[in-house]
Formats: structure tokens, C-alpha cells, sequence
């Protein structure tokens, strides 16, 4: 692989030999001697090895644990010892949680303090989210949420206000890209080389945000010995407006799609604020959650219930295909030996979309079973119905019993009852340690009833319930 070069703490570093799926936590810990930067969990959920990672498109926290070195090219890294200025003085957030006493045992404080950091530096405030990948716990989020209010107002210290991007550092991006074929690790930086070198090479891995893939390499301790890193691609990172629908890139992440979705359908924007935590999420690519082809991730079952489409690319040759199509069964997808996933087209229709994440807990945990239920209709009757489930079977899936249930059929709840009762010929769920079969049943029917529920204007939602 060729050179990788990013800033670390303000300072440049240049790598020419690296494992290309040695993480950056490892790196951190173990070259540079940065022991700031903690090892929780090494599988993304618990944010103690948080940092924050800087380029032209802003400023990010991100798990150090689940991210490759290649992915760090051409961008600035900040750890927890690059937060206190030069001349020893502490950044507003540290100090803020010294006086507020915002750590006991102080194993995940470091983490905190970069995802407090990251959120004060991009002004937010909406610190339920921003610290959800954040665990703690002996102190209690009381205090630390009360710290970083409390330091939201004091300006950012001058040597964290200009962004880290050095001349030299923008003159090595892209600088990536290597003869197609050559390489066994490839950093492509269109998806034109992406499909020359994935049709030479169909046996390499794929690496977008590195957030299902990472835990491969930390967890399974799996060897990667081809593979192919898209962070680079920037035309695969681009959310188009074509009218009646959008055309979302592979690569874009779900944090950069959150807001654009948001827009268009509030209750998938609700559910992606639910996806994972906000570290995962700004590394996390929709493509990545496709391609996977997992029976729970979460954005297949909103997609296929308000009919996207997938666009899949193998060298010059490019298809479009129903999303629904392309999960055959359990780790089972329609695509080819060096076809990969180019974007997904969402259309644009009037607003009738609800997404129901049932999970143990509320943030930052992988579903138990997603409805997500499309109907439209005149008043009278429903004409319009797509409904898809995910965790309720192999793959995402759509209820193509339940919505002939309900087509032509009366807004009510017996209609819906009928349509619960179909529930059982679409789906035959599995019991597992998130849930047992007749639970995802029960839930998914009671998902049914929600959306009728919820489209007669009654409270459905425990958040809806005010004393
Ligand atoms: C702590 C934690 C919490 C999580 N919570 C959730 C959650 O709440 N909901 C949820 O749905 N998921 C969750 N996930 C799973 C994960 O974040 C998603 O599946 C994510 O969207 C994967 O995208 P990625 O870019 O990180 O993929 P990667 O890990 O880079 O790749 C995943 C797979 O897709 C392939 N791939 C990637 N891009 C392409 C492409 N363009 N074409 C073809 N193949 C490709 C890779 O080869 C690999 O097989 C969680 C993960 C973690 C670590
Ligand atoms: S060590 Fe837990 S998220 Fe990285
Ligand atoms: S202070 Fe101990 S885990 Fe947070």
C-alpha cells in the first residue's frame, strides 16, 4: 500500500509500512506510546477509545478501536492528549468535568472528554445523542451532561479553532491510488478504479466505515489478506436530488444521510438517531449496511418499504435492481464476484412511512425486530401498502400477506387485525438472545395495530406520554 499520511496532535506523520488493518487505537497505544486513548470493549460500543478525527468535511468523533490506518489518510487525529494546549492549559471540557465531578473511576473519561470536545467544537448541544456511544459506568450521566453545558459557552482554545489540515497533508490526498491490479491493498479514489480493481480482484474485502468489518479483524482476529479501502472514493459520497427520488452514494455515512432523511420521512430520521451512536455512525456507510446482507440492519426494511432501489456496478457494467431483491436469504445476496454496491435511489413520496426500532435498550443497540410500514390510500380505503420487516426472518423482508390484507380495504383496526393474522403465512421468526419467536410475532403484529393507532392521531409512542 502506498504512503499513509495524517496529523496526529498537530504533528504530521508519514507512514510507509503499515498492516493495513491495524487500527488506530493499537497504533496509538502501542507505537506512539498515546495511552490517553482507552481499550473498553475494542467492538465499538463503548466509546472509551473515542477521538477526534478532522478533515475538509468536518470535524467527527469516531472509535479508534474499529478504524484501520488507511482510513486516516489525508485527515487530522486529535487524542485526548492533543485537547490540552501547549502551555498545560485544559481544554473547557476537562475543566468543566473536574468541577462538576463528571468522573469516579476515570476509565472512560478520556472517551467522553473527545466526544464533549467534538460536540463543542461543532456547537452542539444536543448531548443526549452526542454521548450515546459513551458508557459510564460508575459516575452517572447527570454530571458530565451537567459539564458539558457548563463549558458550551467558553470559546474553542486556538490550537483546536483552525482545522488540522496541513498543505502537505492536502497535497498527499489523493495520492493514493496504485496501478489497478497491482496492489493487494487499494485505497481507489473513484469508483471507476473501485470497479477495474474489484473485477481483477473479486476475492478482496471491501472496507467502507470499517464498522462491521473492524470487529472481523478485532473479534474474529479474521486475516484480511486483499483488501480494498472506498473511504477515499468521493463520488461514491454524494447524495444527488434527482427529482422524484434521491440518489444516495454507497459511501455516504448515515450520520451525513440522518438530516436528508429527516427532512423527507421523520420517523426513518428518528430511527437512524437510534442507529448505533454517533461514532459509529459518522464511520458507518449505507452502503455497508446493504451490502452486509444482515437480517437486522436497520436501514433495509425502511428502504424497501418506500421502494428504493439498489444500483450495483461489476467493471463497466451497471444494474438496478428493487432493493427487496437483492437479500436471497440468509447470507445470501444478489451480487456477483467483483460487483460491488455503487448507491441506493430513495424515492421521494408523500410522507406515510413509520419506523418501529424494538431494541433492549434505546440508543446504541442492534434490533430485536424493525417494522417499517407504508400506507397511503384516499381516506376511504388503503391502496398504497408496503411493509417490510427486519429480524423476523433470513433477511429484510416485506409481509406480502399481510399488505394484500390490507389493500382495498377500510382505514380500521379490523383491517388490521386481518393483516396480523396474515402476519403468521409471511413470517416464521427464530428465538435468539435478543428475542423469542412468539415475541417477534406479538411485537411485529403489535407494530401493525401502532401504525393504525398512530394514523387516527392517538399517542403511540412511550416519548408522546407527558404527565
Ligand atoms: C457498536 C455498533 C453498533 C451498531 N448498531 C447498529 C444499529 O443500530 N443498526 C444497524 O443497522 N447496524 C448497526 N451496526 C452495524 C454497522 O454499523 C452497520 O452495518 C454499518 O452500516 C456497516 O457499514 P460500514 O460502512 O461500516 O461497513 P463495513 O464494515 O466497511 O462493511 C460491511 C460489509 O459490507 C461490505 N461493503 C461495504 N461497502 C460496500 C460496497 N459499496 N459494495 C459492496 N460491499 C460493501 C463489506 O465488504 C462488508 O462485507 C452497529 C455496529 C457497531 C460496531
Ligand atoms: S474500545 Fe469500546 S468503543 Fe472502542
Ligand atoms: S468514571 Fe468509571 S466508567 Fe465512567
Amino acid at each position: 500500500m502506498s504512503q499513509i499520511e495524517f496529523l496526529l496532535n498537530g504533528e504530521a506523520v508519514s507512514l510507509n509500512t503499515v498492516n493495513p488493518t491495524e487500527t488506530l487505537l493499537d497504533h496509538l497505544r502501542n507505537t506512539r506510546g498515546l495511552n490517553g486513548t482507552k481499550e473498553g470493549c475494542n467492538e465499538g460500543d463503548c466509546g472509551a477509545c473515542t477521538v477526534m478525527v478532522e478533515d475538509p468535511d468536518g470535524t467527527r468523533a469516531l472509535n479508534a478501536c474499529i478504524l484501520f490506518l488507511p482510513q486516516l489518510h489525508g485527515k487530522s487525529v486529535t487524542t485526548v492528549e492533543g485537547l490540552v494546549a501547549k502551555d498545560g492549559t485544559l481544554h473547557p471540557v476537562q475543566d468543566a468535568m473536574i468541577e462538576h465531578h463528571g468522573s469516579q473511576c476515570g476509565f472512560c473519561t478520556p472517551g467522553f472528554v473527545m466526544s464533549m470536545a467534538t460536540a463543542h467544537k461543532n456547537g452542539a448541544t444536543d448531548y443526549d445523542d452526542q454521548l450515546a456511544g459513551n458508557l459510564c459506568r460508575c459516575t452517572g450521566y447527570a454530571p458530565i451532561i451537567r459539564a458539558a453545558e457548563a463549558a458550551a459557552d467558553q470559546p474553542v482554545p486556538d490550537h483546536l479553532a483552525k482545522p488540522f489540515i496541513l498543505p502537505e497533508i492536502l497535497a498527499g490526498v489523493p495520492g493514493g491510488s496504485q496501478p489497478p491490479g497491482a496492489a493487494t491493498h487499494f485505497r481507489p479514489q473513484t469508483s471507476d478504479e473501485l470497479a477495474t480493481w474489484y473485477a481483477a480482484n473479486p476475492d478482496a474485502t471491501l472496507i467502507a466505515g470499517a464498522t462491521d468489518v473492524g470487529l472481523w479483524v478485532t473479534k474474529q482476529l479474521r486475516a484480511l489478506p486483499k483488501t480494498a479501502f472506498l473511504n477515499g472514493i468521493q463520488d461514491m459520497q454524494q447524495i444527488e436530488d434527482k427529482g422524484d427520488h434521491l440518489r444516495v452514494g454507497a459511501g455516504v455515512s448515515v450520520e451525513a444521510l440522518r438530516p436528508v432523511i429527516n427532512d423527507l420521512y421523520p420517523s426513518f430520521g428518528e430511527m437512524l438517531r437510534r442507529f448505533a451512536s454517533k461514532q459509529v455512525r459518522n464511520a458507518a456507510t449505507i452502503g455497508g449496511n446493504i451490502a452486509n446482507g444482515s437480517p437486522i440492519g436497520d436501514s433495509p426494511p425502511a428502504l424497501i418499504a418506500l421502494g428504493a432501489s439498489l444500483h450495483l456496478r461489476n467493471g463497466n457494467v451497471q444494474r438496478e435492481i428493487p432493493l427487496e431483491d437483492y437479500f436471497i436469504e440468509y447470507g445470501k445476496q444478489d451480487r456477483a464476484p467483483g460487483e460491488f454496491v455503487e448507491a441506493v435511489s430513495i424515492p421521494k413520496k408523500r410522507d406515510a412511512l413509520r419506523v418501529y426500532k424494538l431494541s433492549k435498550r434505546f440508543d446504541q443497540d442492534i434490533s430485536a425486530v424493525l417494522g417499517a410500514i407504508y400506507i397511503m390510500g384516499d381516506g376511504k380505503v388503503m391502496s398504497e401498502v408496503r411493509i417490510a420487516f427486519g429480524g423476523m426472518a433470513g433477511t429484510p423482508k416485506r409481509a406480502t400477506h399481510a399488505e394484500n390484507a390490507l389493500i382495498g380495504q377500510p382505514w380500521s383496526m379490523e383491517s388490521i387485525e386481518a393483516a396480523c393474522a396474515a402476519l403468521t403465512q409471511d413470517f416464521t421468526p427464530m428465538s435468539d438472545m435478543r428475542a423469542s419467536a412468539s415475541y417477534r410475532m406479538e411485537a411485529a403484529q403489535n407494530m401493525l395495530r401502532r401504525y393504525m393507532q398512530d394514523a387516527m392521531g392517538k399517542p403511540v409512542s412511550v416519548l408522546e406520554v407527558t404527565p
